[in-house]
């Protein structure tokens, strides 16, 4: 990570699934503050936009040495700059990212990035969604989170990701735990049946209903088999 705020990652290292796989060695995050780079007395980072208009723009000097100091010249791994401009980040995203045995993310701030920036030292350019945040740190968390997950031995291995939501095309399958009966609502017959075809069966019929009335444009590209369109076909929309 490079930010001019590495305090902003504290919680999320230290914390959960993430805290426990950087504990035992599983993953590690190195955070670089670029501001140490910034050669003048003030470590100045940031400068009025050329040409005029309102905010202001990241300067490329330390943010390239930063990036050079740590990773060579070019950078021997990706280095993906956050940005409401850059290309929509999915799963199949953290899928690829997840067989580099690194990868940098660098953080913007303030009103936007020199171009040259963008041009010569970022890779590929990622953001997380339609909504423009205060700086990348956020997106780089996002990020970090759904590749770290995918890299063996940090998930335990009763949290495997294979029927995530996203990871098969559709929507995860509802999920239910103990007590049977909460409230008067209780858990589907199916799942207390024992009976491992019939539970499969369901669940998959479940996430293609719950995908169409969720997420049909996800149904749109998923890879349904024969039996999938039949079932959806025999069902009310
Ligand atoms: N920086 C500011 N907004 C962002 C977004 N939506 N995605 C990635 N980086 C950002």
């Amino acid at each position: 990570m490079f930010t001019l705020f590495p305090g902003m990652f504290g919680g999320v290292l230290g914390e959960s699934i993430i805290g426990r796989a950087m504990a035992h060695d599983r993953l590690e995050v190195r955070l670089h503050n670029f501001r140490e780079h910034a050669t003048d007395r003030h470590h100045t980072v940031d400068d009025y936009p050329y040409g005029g208009g309102p905010g202001m723009v990241l300067k490329p000097e330390s943010l390239f040495t930063a990036v050079e100091a740590a990773l060579g010249t070019p950078p021997s791994c990706p280095v993906i700059l956050l940005t409401p401009q850059g290309k929509p980040f999915q799963q199949k995203d953290a899928e690829r990212l997840a067989q580099f045995p690194a990868f940098a993310l660098l953080c913007g701030h303030y009103g936007g990035v020199d171009e040259r920036i963008r041009q010569h030292l970022a890779t590929e350019e990622l953001s997380i969604g339609d909504y423009v945040l205060t700086g990348g740190e956020l997106a780089a968390m996002v990020v970090m989170d759904a590749v770290a997950r995918l890299i063996p031995g940090v998930l335990g291995s009763e949290e495997s990701p294979a029927s995530d939501s996203h990871t098969t095309g559709l929507l995860q399958y509802p999920l239910y735990t103990r007590p049977p009966e909460f409230r008067g609502w209780s858990v589907p017959e199916v799942l207390l049946s024992g009976n491992h075809q019939a539970i499969a069966r369901w669940r998959r019929r479940q996430a293609l209903l719950r995908t169409r009335e969720k997420r049909p444009d996800l149904l749109v590209k998923a890879d349904l088999t024969e039996e999938d369109r039949r079932f959806l076909n025999e069902q009310e929309p």
